[in-house]
């Protein structure tokens, strides 16, 4: 029996969570693995049931499962609300809590869906990058951080803020470590990111990265700055396998490397710790509050997300590529989401989507 849990957050994630847990209670069904779900809300919908975006109990239900499932959160009627109050916080604490140092966002396209891409069909045909992003680190946790008043040298008094910006090494290896091991798994190259032109964090993260790159000798690492590769993604994003990259810049590449696929709705994400807590997944868009209730979102990112857990939680490759396979075929025959509707396609709905896939997975 696994034991995952399930983490309502806002907007669409009721919606798309249900056509994930409809996949795998078909999975369960073929492939004989049991899964027991456990229900615990975060972001906006904790805060309105408890005052809190991230509640202990919805830690103490993750930290107790096997894998966690997480939707989405975030709504603009929670905008006005303190910062540490705001559903986004959630999201970061539940990150740290679980040690999830290693968020890989796989960019795959499928190539049914190339009309979709802004890019040409030919730069974007077949691309499969794979998006190493540390998770627990940077600008995003660093301190010392805050707004504090100065004192300029003509004696006015000016707000002014700062965020840390900070890596150690053991941090940096760990995540390296991460990137080289996919990369043995796939086409073997890695790609670090940073700025260390400028950056002296940069300058350590690429040290450490190619002290690390000698356990893996059948790996290729090439370095990249944060700029031009921003620039490479979109002119020949074929000519990366596995990118390497710190928190924010793994942010901004991955929300503009998803654009390739033609739809953020395609795009599942793992997070990994070190294997003392559950892992997580989740898709990478976010919750949509214009879209819910409609039944009309792509639910592939959630059920492409239930897929890695298959995987990477569980050990189970076989159930986890019969889903991706689903996926395909039913792509392949023309059914569409809104957000990835065609001229003569047929328009589908979440729940229609949901069962043409569950269908096709034998
Ligand atoms: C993401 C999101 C989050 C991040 C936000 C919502 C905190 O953009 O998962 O990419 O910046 O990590
Ligand atoms: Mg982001």
């Amino acid at each position: 029996m696994k034991n995952i849990a399930i983490l309502t957050g806002d907007g669409v994630a009721g919606e798309i969570l249900a056509s994930a847990i409809k996949v795998l209670d078909r999975i369960s069904e073929v492939y004989d693995i049991k899964f027991n779900y456990n229900y615990a809300p975060i972001g906006g919908r904790a805060y309105d049931e408890t005052g809190f975006p991230l509640p202990d109990k919805t830690i103490e239900t993750a930290l107790k499962s096997d894998a966690v499932l997480l939707g989405a959160v975030g709504d603009w009627k929670y905008d006005s609300l303190a910062p540490e109050l705001r559903p986004e916080r959630a999201l970061l604490g539940i990150r740290k809590r679980l040690n999830l140092f290693a968020n890989l966002r796989p960019i795959k396209v499928f190539n049914e869906l190339l009309f979709a891409s802004p890019l040409k069909e030919e730069v974007a045909r077949d691309c499969d990058i794979m998006i190493v992003r540390e998770l627990t680190g940077d600008v995003y946790f660093g301190e010392p951080k805050g707004i504090i008043k100065k004192t300029t040298l003509d004696n006015r008094e000016i707000k002014v803020g700062f965020n840390n910006m900070i890596y150690d090494e053991d941090e940096i290896r760990r995540i390296a470590i991460v990137a080289f091991k996919s990369a043995q798994k796939r086409k073997k190259r890695v790609c670090c990111v940073d700025k260390a032109n400028v950056l002296d964090v940069s300058r350590l993260f690429r040290e450490i990265t190619v002290e690390v790159s000698k356990d893996y000798p059948d790996v290729e690492l090439s370095f990249m700055y944060i700029d031009n590769c921003a620039m490479q993604l979109v002119q020949n994003p074929r000519q990366f396998d596995v990118i390497l990259t710190g928190n924010i810049f793994g942010d901004i590449l991955s929300d503009e490397a998803s654009t390739i696929c033609g739809s953020l709705g395609m795009l599942p994400s793992a997070s990994l710790s070190d294997g003392k807590t559950p892992f997580m997944y989740e898709p990478i868009h976010g919750s949509a509050p214009d879209l819910a209730g409609k039944n009309s979102v792509n639910p592939i990112a959630t059920i492409l997300s239930a897929a890695m857990m298959l995987d990477y939680s569980f050990n189970e490759k076989s159930a986890s590529d019969s889903i991706y396979r689903a996926v395909k075929e039913v792509l392949k025959e023309g059914y569409r989401t809104r957000d990835i509707l065609q001229k003569d396609n047929e328009l589908t709905t979440t729940t229609k989507m949901t069962d043409l896939i569950i269908e096709k997975i034998r």
